[in-house]
């Protein structure tokens, strides 16, 4: 049939959207760039940054966790107050707004219906709202004052890969347009660091089978998982558990590394899989800490770490990329050894049950 066409040599969409976030990765670069090389954006988009004194994240699902990295770009890169919110909650249990706000809405589709009923509500209280998605055109686009588009080509699995780490990078961008228009210097060029973030996917695409090995080894019979992660890494865990529950059914929790010993430390037992992201230099050593207090508590671990920062034993190093992108390649891995224990489990890798591709019920 016609999806088959589409999905060409791939067995599954998953798999094809995986493999094309390097791709998608320099399409964005391509978008974003003027003929001088520089950062191309729309003037409105500038000004509207510029002229907020906080930022208030909304979305659902994968793309509310593209925002958590996203609230972190923006305060990091332009000195910004962000807030992240799912989109659900924020409509029964709004924060007090402040004087200037800008609305961002992260949605692959454009259609979520939560997200949509914060957007009509900011709007009937007389504020302007930026939708980043995939999808040009669509409601939370045509109803936002402004939009940024992904570029990432259509999702088809349900399982979001290539829209998260295409919001990502569009947020980073986003970002440093902001800083340069307060005048912030900078010494980060994300459209350079986008590149050298292509090639390090690229070169993690052609080593599924140890990504393969992994989900086999870990995964393939455990009721549950965790993956734990400080820092920007913790949001990438949080992305990782999604992504496991969403097609393998596997319970599955990301946590901050620093909260385990809080109470789920006591969820771990002889075997329990517990696969730790190490990508962060200034937190490299508590999270060391942390795989070794569950390892010691019978966890069979798996550290994913970063040229620069890798220790013996560690079962991935991530070629080193640019501290504020690291979780566009972090997540690679995560969205690979998901996908293969979903395979190993016999599970319907695209199309999971109970879920919608896009959610168009509050
Ligand atoms: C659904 C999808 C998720 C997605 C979420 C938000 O639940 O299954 O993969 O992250 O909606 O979708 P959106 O299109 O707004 O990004």
């Amino acid at each position: 049939d016609a999806s088959d066409i589409e999905k060409g040599t791939y067995p599954h969409f998953m798999l094809k959207e995986i493999d094309e976030q390097p791709f998608v990765m320099r399409n964005i670069i391509n978008q974003y760039q003027n003929e001088n090389g520089d950062l191309k954006l729309d003037d409105d988009i500038r000004a509207a940054m510029k002229g907020a004194d906080r930022v208030y994240i909304i979305a659902c699902g994968t793309s509310y966790h593209a925002g958590l990295v996203g609230k972190q770009l923006i305060e990091s890169i332009a000195n910004i107050p962000v807030e992240s919110h799912i989109a659900s909650e924020f409509v029964y249990n709004m924060p007090l707004l402040s004087e200037k706000p800008l609305f961002i809405f992260i949605s692959q589709s454009g259609e979520t219906a939560d997200s949509r009923a914060v957007l009509v509500e900011i709007k009937r209280l007389g504020h302007k709202a930026l939708t980043i998605t995939n999808v040009p055109g669509s409601t939370l686009s045509r109803e936002a004052d402004y939009t940024l588009n992904l570029y990432a080509g259509p999702e088809i699995a349900v399982a979001s890969t290539k829209a998260y780490t295409a919001q990502i990078a569009v947020l980073a961008i986003l970002a440093v347009d902001s800083a340069r228009a307060k005048g912030i210097e900078l010494d980060f060029n994300p459209l350079q660091e986008l590149a050298i973030v292509a090639n390090a996917m690229e070169v993690f695409c052609d080593q599924k089978e140890e990504m393969e090995q992994i989900a086999r080894e870990f995964l393939a019979v455990t009721r549950n998982a965790f993956f734990i992660g400080r820092a920007a890494d913790f949001y990438v865990c949080l992305e990782a558990a999604l992504k496991l529950k969403e097609i393998s059914y596997i319970q599955a929790e990301g946590f901050a590394g620093g909260e385990l010993k809080h109470g789920t430390i006591a969820l771990i037992e002889d075997g329990t899989p517990v696969i730790a992201l190490a990508t962060q230099e200034h937190v490299n050593l508590s999270i060391r800490g942390n795989v070794k207090e569950v390892a010691a508590r019978g966890a069979y671990t798996c550290v994913i770490s970063m040229d620069g920062l890798q220790e013996e034993g560690d079962r991935i190093v991530l070629p080193k990329i640019h501290p504020y992108l690291t979780p566009l390649v972090s997540v690679l891995p995560m969205q690979l050894i998901s996908y293969y224990a979903a395979l190993h489990r016999d599970c319907d890798v695209d199309k999971p049950r109970n879920l919608a591709k896009s959610v168009t019920v509050e």
